[in-house]
C-alpha cells in the first residue's frame, strides 16, 4: 500500500508542476509537454539473427537510456520501439518516467530496425527486396532480445543470473504487439509486458474488415457532431465529381495547396487515400490536450476539425472544397509553416516506406468501408492487396495465416504476465484483446480514451478511466516483480 501511496504523492507533485508550467505557457499559446532526457547509444547487432555465415554482417541499432531513477537492483523498463524514430516514442511515453522513481527503474528505449537511425544499409535500406528482407518482426524481436542480453552482461556489475535485473517491456500500438510478443518468445529475458492499444487480433481471419472504419466514424460522431460525419460523406462524392474535369482537379489542387497538381485518376486515388489517412490519424490522436506525437495537434483534434468543417455556411461544391481545405489545415498545417501538401505522406517521415513494406509482408490488417461508415466505399480483397504490394516492393505477402502460426493468433492461454489495454475510442481497439486470456494475461478497457494514452505522461486533464488503467499497470508490475 505504501508503495501505491508513493505513486500518488509523486503524481500529485508532478501535476502541480504541470499546472504551473501550463499557466506560464498559456501566455505563449504553447502547450506544455514534458521533455525527457535520454542518452543515445548504439550497439552492433547481427543483420540476420537466424543463420550462420562466414562473415556475419552487423549494423548499428540505436537505443536511448535514462538512468536518473535507477537504483542498483531496480528493474529495467524497456520500450520496444515501433514504426518510427525512437526519440518520438522516448518523448511520448511519459508513464515510464512517471513511475520509474517508484520502482527505482532504469528506462530504455530500443529503436526498431529500419526506422530512425537504425538502418542496416544506410540510405539504400529500402531500395531493393534484397535489402528489405531483414525487415521482419522475428528479426526485430531478436534485436530486442540481443540488446537485453548485452545489457544484462555488460551494463551491470556482478550479474548473477538473468533474474537479477528484471526487464519489463512496454509498448504502444505496433510497439505493444512487440512488447507482448517479446514476453511470449523470450520469457526468460523479460518478466512481463504492458501492451497498450496493440492490434494483435487484427490479422486476416481474426476480425471482420468493417470494424476499423466503423470505429473511426464512431469517434467523429461522438466528438464532432452528426453534421460533421454527413459533410465528410458528402465530401467524397464532391471530390470524385469535381476530379472528372481538368478544371475541377486544378481547383482542388490549388484550394488544398497540393505540392503536385492532380493530373491523373491515380493522383485522385492518392488524394482519397491521403484524406482517409488524415481522418484515421485524427481519430487515433484525439487526445484531450495538445500533443506533439509525430505532428503537432490541438486538444481534441477531431472536434476542432469538425467545428471548422461545419460551423460556417457553404452554398456550392467549391465552397465545400474550401471548407475542407480550411479544416484539414488543423492536421497538415497546425504550426502554419507548411508550404504545400505532399500526398505521398501524412506525416513528414522517411519511415513510411518501411511501414508500407511491413504492411505488405507481415502486418496485414484487413480494412474495408461500407455504407455504414463515413468513408468512401472500398471492399477488402487480399489478392488485390497482395498484387499492389508486389508492384511496390517486388515481394509476395506472406500467407494470411502466418501470424497464427508465428504468434498463436487468439490462443494466448499458454502465456503469462501480459496486460493488453485499449482506449475504447481508439480505432485500433477493434483489433485488440478485450478479455482475460489466462491467469496472468489480462485485458483492460479504458473508456473514452484514444490510442495508448495510458502510456503517456500524467496530465491534469486525464479522466479517471486513464488513471485506473495506470493503477492497474502499476499493481501488475509490482506483482510480477514479487515473483522474482
Ligand atoms: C547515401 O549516402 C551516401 C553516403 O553517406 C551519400 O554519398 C549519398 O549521397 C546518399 N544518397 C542519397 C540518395 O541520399
Ligand atoms: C456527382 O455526380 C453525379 C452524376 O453526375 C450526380 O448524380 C451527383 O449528384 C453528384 N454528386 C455531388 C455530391 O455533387
Ligand atoms: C456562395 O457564397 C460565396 C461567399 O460566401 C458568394 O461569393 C457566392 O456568390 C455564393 N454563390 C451562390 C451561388 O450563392
Ligand atoms: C499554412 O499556413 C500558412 C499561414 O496561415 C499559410 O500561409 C500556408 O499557405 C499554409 N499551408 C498549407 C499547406 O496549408
Ligand atoms: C511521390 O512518390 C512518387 C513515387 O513514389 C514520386 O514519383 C513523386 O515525386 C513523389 N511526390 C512528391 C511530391 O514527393
Ligand atoms: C471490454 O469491452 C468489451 C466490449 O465492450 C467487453 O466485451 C469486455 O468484457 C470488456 N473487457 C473488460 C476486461 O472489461
Ligand atoms: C481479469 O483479470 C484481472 C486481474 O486479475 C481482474 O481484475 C479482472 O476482474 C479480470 N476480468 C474478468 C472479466 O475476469
Amino acid at each position: 500500500m505504501s508503495f501505491l501511496l508513493d505513486y500518488f504523492i509523486h503524481s500529485i507533485a508532478f501535476k502541480t508542476c504541470v499546472c504551473i508550467f501550463f499557466m506560464l505557457n498559456i501566455l505563449h499559446v504553447q502547450s506544455f509537454e514534458p521533455q525527457y532526457s535520454l542518452e543515445t547509444r548504439y550497439i552492433d547487432v547481427p543483420l540476420d539473427h537466424f543463420s550462420a555465415v562466414a562473415k556475419p554482417k552487423y549494423f548499428k541499432l540505436r537505443y536511448l537510456i535514462n538512468a536518473k531513477y535507477h537504483v542498483k537492483g531496480g528493474p529495467i523498463f524497456l520500450y520496444t520501439g515501433n514504426e518510427g524514430d525512437i526519440s518520438i516514442y522516448g518523448q511520448n511515453t511519459g508513464f515510464m518516467f512517471d513511475i520509474a522513481p517508484v520502482f527505482n527503474a532504469l528506462v530504455v528505449f530500443i529503436e526498431h530496425r529500419y526506422y530512425g537511425q537504425s538502418l542496416p544499409f544506410g540510405n539504400t535500406s529500402f531500395s531493393s527486396p534484397e535489402n528489405l528482407r531483414y525487415l521482419t518482426t522475428t528479426q526485430a524481436l531478436a534485436d530486442f532480445a540481443y540488446v537485453v542480453n548485452e545489457l544484462k552482461k555488460n551494463f551491470f556489475e556482478n550479474v548473477i543470473s538473468y533474474d537479477t535485473y528484471p526487464f519489463v517491456a512496454f509498448g504502444g500500438s505496433y510497439g505493444g504487439m512487440l512488447a507482448a510478443w517479446l514476453r511470449m518468445k523470450y520469457p526468460y529475458l523479460v518478466l512481463g509486458a504492458v501492451s497498450s492499444s496493440a492490434p494483435i487480433f487484427g490479422f486476416p481471419g481474426m476480425a471482420s474488415c468493417e470494424l476499423f472504419y466503423e470505429k473511426v466514424t464512431q469517434v467523429f460522431e461522438k466528438y464532432g457532431r452528426e453534421q460533421c460525419v454527413k459533410t465528410i460523406k458528402l465530401g467524397w462524392d464532391v471530390i470524385v465529381n469535381l476530379s472528372k474535369t481538368k478544371l475541377g482537379m486544378d481547383f482542388i489542387s490549388s484550394s488544398w495547396k497540393l505540392c503536385n497538381r492532380l493530373k491523373t485518376n491515380e493522383d485522385v486515388e492518392k488524394l482519397l487515400n491521403w484524406l482517409s489517412n488524415i481522418y484515421e490519424n485524427l481519430a487515433m490522436l484525439n487526445y484531450h490536450y495538445p500533443t506533439d506525437f509525430f505532428l503537432p495537434l490541438p486538444a481534441y483534434p477531431v472536434k476542432v476539425f469538425c467545428d471548422k468543417l461545419t460551423t460556417s455556411y457553404f452554398n456550392d461544391t467549391k465552397g465545400l472544397i474550401e471548407h475542407f481545405s480550411n479544416a484539414i489545415e488543423i492536421y497538415t498545417n497546425y504550426t502554419g509553416k507548411k508550404v504545400c501538401n505532399n500526398l505521398n505522406s501524412t506525416v513528414e517521415d522517411y519511415s513510411e516506406r518501411a511501414w508500407d513494406y511491413q504492411s505488405c509482408t507481415e502486418l496485414v490488417f484487413p480494412k474495408c468501408s461500407t455504407d455504414a461508415d463515413m468513408f468512401i466505399t472500398k471492399p477488402w480483397n487480399y489478392e488485390n492487396y497482395a498484387a499492389q504490394c508486389y508492384k511496390k516492393f517486388g515481394v509476395k505477402a506472406l500467407d494470411p495465416g502466418w501470424a497464427l502460426m508465428a504468434y498463436g493468433g487468439k490462443n494466448l492461454k499458454y502465456y503469462s504476465n501480459i496486460i493488453f489495454s485499449n482506449g475504447m475510442m481508439d480505432p485500433w481497439s477493434c483489433f485488440g484483446v478485450f478479455t482475460n486470456r489466462s491467469a496472468t494475461v489480462w485485458a483492460f478497457n479504458i473508456t473514452d480514451a484514444p490510442h495508448h494514452v495510458d502510456l503517456r505522461h500524467s496530465d491534469p486533464a486525464d479522466n479517471n478511466y486513464i488513471l485506473d488503467a495506470r493503477k492497474f499497470h502499476i499493481q501488475a508490475i509490482k506483482q510480477w516483480l514479487n515473483m522474482v
